[in-house]
């Protein structure tokens, strides 16, 4: 692993968990959360009542789901779905039996990070809905953009839901966008589900749930260190704190060290030092509104040509193109 001062990595997780733990103050990426176990932790917490955000953009999807598929559709002929950060697609099955009903010509490429969340997908999709032709593409939003770009022939819609874009800081946010906007045709759409800023206790109780399931999500990432890396964190030596910002509109969530500690981690040969009280950023999870949202386009060089949105303007679905 060491070589002098030269570090080799064998893994994107491996490298950014050593440049993470090694900063000052800490951070690690919550792109790791997703595992078996996480990818499990984030179904349930799309379950929770406090989780308003999957209702939400659900509702929104049942109601317009006619008009949506419309715009999808444009003069009927056939186009490719992509989704980014497919997950169960519980919401995406809304359009999907809506398109299959109405005899709308179309193919569903979910991506994601998880090939177990990719699998469990397939799966169920082949079950409920077996007339859509499904092809799986698994990796990392901006690799995969990449590969969306590549593929011509048929018409692109892609879409973003559950408010994913959240997850980036602005200036990620607007490169994922132009890398977006690379990857589609003047008659392409872009489908985006972006959460908005509402009462911050709302948001604070959808990030700090009671039973803990957000919690035991947040710790993952120490557990995957533990598993993968061969760490020794001892999880129950952390808080889950998770704080609001009602003037960005950004929730950020911590791990905070209850104790003093060193935590090994085998395959980095490395020794963390934690002080008590210390602290691991391990999220941000973004609110937005329309100026928001206007301005991340205009930077992309995109168009918002409409949104839906529910009857408190608690959530949006914007639509995009170039
Ligand atoms: C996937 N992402 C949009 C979720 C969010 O709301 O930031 C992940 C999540 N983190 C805690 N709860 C849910």
């Amino acid at each position: 692993m060491q070589n002098e001062n030269i570090k080799v990595f064998t893994s994107a997780f491996e490298q950014e968990v050593y440049e993470g733990l090694t900063a000052y103050p800490k951070y690690l990426s919550s792109k790791y959360f997703y595992d078996e176990v996480g990818d499990k932790l984030f179904q349930d917490i799309m379950a929770m009542p406090e989780y308003y955000l999957t209702d939400c953009e659900f509702n929104i999807l049942e109601t317009h789901k006619a008009e949506i598929s419309r715009l999808f559709a444009q003069n009927g002929n056939p186009f490719s779905l992509f989704e980014l950060g497919a997950g169960d697609g519980k919401k995406t099955k809304i359009l999907l039996q809506y398109l299959v009903d109405n005899n709308i010509p179309f193919d569903y490429r979910p991506i994601d990070i998880s090939q177990n969340a990719l699998d469990q997908l397939e799966v169920s999709i082949k079950q409920e809905i077996p007339q859509v032709t499904i092809n799986t593409l698994q990796g990392t939003y901006f690799e995969t953009l990449r590969d969306i770009g590549k593929s011509n022939g048929r018409r692109k819609v892609i879409l973003f839901l559950g408010s994913n874009m959240g997850n980036l800081l602005h200036p990620q946010a607007v490169e994922f966008l132009r890398n977006m906007r690379d990857a589609i045709e003047e008659d392409d759409l872009i489908f985006m589900g972006l959460d908005q800023k509402k009462n911050p206790q709302t948001i604070l109780d959808a990030y700090n749930d009671e039973t803990g399931i957000t919690e035991a999500f947040n710790k993952n990432v120490l557990t995957r260190i533990n598993k993968e890396l061969g760490g020794n964190f001892d999880v129950d030596n952390f808080l889950h704190w998770e704080v609001y910002d009602p003037e960005t509109g950004t929730a950020k969530s911590f791990l905070v060290a209850k104790k003093s500690q060193t935590v090994h981690i085998e395959s980095l040969a490395l020794e963390v030092r934690l002080k008590r009280w210390e602290t691991i950023h391990t999220e941000i999870s973004q609110k937005y509104d329309d100026e928001v949202v206007e301005w991340l386009a205009q930077q992309a060089d995109l168009k918002i040509v409409t949104s839906f949105s529910d009857d408190q303007e608690s959530y949006k679905n914007y639509v995009l193109k170039k």
